[in-house]
């Protein structure tokens, strides 16, 4: 695998999804993702990202955890609680224990989910994991053109845009730079309508070294991405919205359940919050 550049899907792994192009010679956020959350989609050029992570701050597989454990939470509380029962996730990931939908879906089967990503291995094993879904769809698209992603025909299929739905950017929009992640961020609230949630979740600069040094690690260690924004600016995400209880915090503290760790080491490394369109 040393001497090549890119490799099938069906090279690399199950061989049971599709062969897209991987480009092996640059890490991939998604494989990255997969790697630090203990996954098995990764190659080397990914692990060598990731050890620049964990060079900086070696407990950052938790920062990972924390935001798939707040996400589990919101989507919870937003299914079972809210009443909501379509949900877009943006930059949704490769497949992991607790997908969206399979979370939204145990509470209600007929929970309509769309998945959207631009990578091409999280595609295919996206569509692999959800062939026989009729509930359930991935897209490929780029959430830098939110439009395109809300008048997909596969999306109406599946979301009625005149009922309420919630809207996941977990993760995602800290891989933007400033100028793109607040327009961007302003184009998906001009999509939600009163009722629509829109649940934000981001690495967070909370005044402390670390914050800074795992940022430097990630744009200088081969991704080339990966802000972590001050309290003000993550405000900024949710502008013209209603926070709901508790607010935008620490990810940790977005309602914590007896799955939530209450000592995590990157507690405030992470903030995230959940908005209603009034
Ligand atoms: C860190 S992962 C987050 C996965 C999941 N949302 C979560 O919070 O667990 C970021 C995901 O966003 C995807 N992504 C990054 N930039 C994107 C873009 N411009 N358009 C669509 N997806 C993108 C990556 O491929 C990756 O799967």
């Amino acid at each position: 695998m040393e001497d090549r550049t890119s490799l099938s899907a069906e090279q690399g792994l199950d061989g049971e999804v599709p062969a897209p192009e991987i480009d092996l010679t640059r890490p991939s956020i998604a494989r990255l993702y997969d790697y630090v959350l203990g996954g098995k989609q990764h190659f080397e050029v990914d692990r060598r990202a990731a050890a620049a992570l964990y060079e900086a701050v070696p407990e950052t597989s938790q920062l990972a955890k924390d935001n798939r454990n707040q996400l589990r939470r919101a989507v919870q509380w937003l299914v079972r609680d809210v009443g909501i029962r379509q949900i877009v996730d943006l930059g949704s990931g490769l497949p992991t224990v607790g997908n969206v939908h399979e979370l939204a879906q145990a509470v209600d089967p007929r929970v309509h989910v769309v998945y959207v990503d631009n990578d091409p291995l999280v595609l295919a094993h996206g569509r692999a994991l959800l062939s026989d879904e009729t509930t359930t769809t991935m897209i490929a698209a780029d959430v830098r053109e939110p439009e395109t992603i809300f008048t997909d025909p596969r999306t109406a299929e599946l979301i009625d845009l005149d009922r309420p739905f919630a809207v996941i950017a977990a993760s995602i929009l800290h891989h933007l730079d400033d100028d793109v992640a607040y327009d961007v961020a302003g184009r998906i609230r001009a999509q939600l309508h009163p009722g629509c949630y829109v649940l934000i979740s981001n690495f967070l600069d909370d005044d402390e070294p670390r914050a800074k040094e795992l940022e430097r690690a990630f744009l200088d260690g081969g991704l080339g991405t990966g802000r972590f924004r001050t309290w003000d600016e993550q405000r900024r995400f949710f502008e013209g919205l209603e926070m709901v209880e508790p607010g935008l915090g620490y990810a940790n503290d977005w309602r914590p359940d007896h799955l939530t760790p209450s000592d995590s080491p990157v507690h405030t490394l992470y903030a995230a919050g959940v908005a209603r369109k009034p």
